[in-house]
C-alpha cells in the first residue's frame, strides 16, 4: 500500500466518509473505493449510505445527484473540473424554450445532466433503465428526450414511443467509430462486441448489446464467450480484467479516454478529504424540483 493510500484510508474512517467511484475511474482510484458502478448503482449507494461524508470520484453531476438525494450529507468532488460535457449540452433556459414549442409532453432527462435541468423534468433515467422509464409514459404525446440523441435513438427504436430528441452526445464514445468494430470483428470472429448506448447508432447496429458500465461487466461476467469488444470508455477495462482473469477483452478504441473522469488522482482524493473541499450543493429550491425526477427513476426500477 502507497502512502498516499493509506492517509487516505486513515482519514476516511476520521471523516466518516464513504468513498464512490464511477466505472471509467482510474484502476487506483477504483481499488480505494468503497463502491465502484454506474450511474444508477451509485445514486442508489448515495441514497442509503449512513456515512456523514461522501467523497464522489466521478464527474459534477454525478455528485450533484448524491447531494440531492443525501442532503443531510456532505458531498465532495476532488476536482471542480471534473465536468460532464454532455451535460452542459443543455440548460434550464433552453430546455425551457423547447418544452414550449411541444406543449404537454413530457421529459425525460438522462441523469447526464446538471440539476437545474433535472428540475425542469418529469422523470430521470440512465443507460440502464431508459427503456423501462420511456415505457412507463403514456403515448398521448411525443416524449422530450434530453440531452443524449444517441441513447434517445436507442431507446426509441426498443420501444414503441415518439421521442423528440436533442443533439446532445458524449465526445467520449464519438471516437468510438464503426470500422473500429467491424476491423476487430474480422481479426475477432468470435468475440462479443459489447457497447454502450452512448454509441452512435452504426457503431450499436454492429454489437450484440448495448449496455451500460455495470451492464457490460454483468454480461462478460455470465456470457460463456471467452472474447469481448468492449465499445466503451477505457477505465472499464480494470474492472473488467480484474473480475474476469481469464477473458479476452478488446477495447473497440484506445481513444476512448474520458478526460473528465480521469481528471480524479488519489492524490486530489486526499487533498479533498484534508480540506473537505470541493463541496457539491444544491439549492433547496432546485433540489426539491429536482429530486422528484430522480426518485421518479428510482421507484420505477
Ligand atoms: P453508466 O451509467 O452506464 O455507467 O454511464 C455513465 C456515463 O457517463 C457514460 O458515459
Ligand atoms: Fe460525460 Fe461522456 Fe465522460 Fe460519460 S464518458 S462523463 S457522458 S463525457
Amino acid at each position: 500500500m502507497n502512502n498516499v493510500t493509506e492517509k487516505i484510508l486513515a482519514l476516511k474512517e476520521r471523516r466518516k466518509a464513504v468513498i464512490l467511484a464511477h466505472n471509467y475511474q482510474r484502476g487506483e482510484v477504483q481499488d480505494i473505493a468503497d463502491f465502484v458502478g454506474d450511474s444508477l448503482g451509485l445514486s442508489q449507494q448515495a441514497a442509503k449510505t449512513d456515512a456523514k461524508v461522501i467523497v464522489f470520484c466521478g464527474v459534477h453531476f454525478m455528485a450533484e445527484t448524491a447531494a440531492m438525494l443525501s442532503p443531510d450529507k456532505i458531498v465532495l468532488l476532488p476536482d471542480l473540473n471534473a465536468g460532464c460535457p454532455m451535460a452542459d449540452m443543455i440548460n434550464a433556459e433552453q430546455l425551457r424554450e423547447e418544452k414550449k414549442k411541444h406543449p404537454g409532453s413530457p421529459v425525460v432527462c438522462y441523469v447526464n445532466s446538471t440539476a437545474e435541468v433535472k428540475a425542469e423534468c418529469d422523470v430521470c433515467c440512465t443507460s440502464s433503465n431508459a427503456i423501462k422509464v420511456v415505457e412507463r409514459l403514456g403515448d398521448e404525446r411525443p416524449i422530450i428526450f434530453i440531452p443524449d440523441q444517441y441513447l434517445g435513438a436507442y431507446t426509441a427504436s426498443k420501444t414503441n414511443k415518439k421521442l423528440i430528441l436533442w443533439p446532445g452526445y458524449c465526445p467520449t464514445h464519438m471516437k468510438i467509430g464503426v470500422d473500429d468494430i467491424i476491423n476487430l470483428k474480422k481479426e475477432h470472429p468470435c468475440a462479443e462486441v459489447l457497447v454502450h448506448p452512448e454509441c452512435r447508432p452504426e457503431v450499436i447496429a454492429q454489437a450484440d448489446y448495448a449496455l451500460s458500465t455495470d451492464g457490460i461487466i454483468k454480461r462478460v461476467g455470465q456470457s460463456l464467450s471467452k472474447e469481448f469488444i468492449i465499445g466503451t470508455e477505457l477505465g472499464i477495462l480494470h474492472r473488467l480484467k480484474k473480475e474476469n482473469p481469464g477473458k479476452t477483452l478488446i477495447p473497440a478504441s484506445k481513444r476512448a479516454v474520458c478526460p473528465n473522469m480521469k481528471s480524479i488522482t488519489l492524490e486530489k482524493v486526499l487533498w479533498a478529504l484534508e480540506r473537505m473541499e470541493y463541496h457539491v450543493t444544491v439549492s433547496p429550491e432546485i433540489r426539491e424540483k429536482a429530486v422528484k425526477a430522480v426518485n421518479r427513476m428510482l421507484e420505477i426500477v
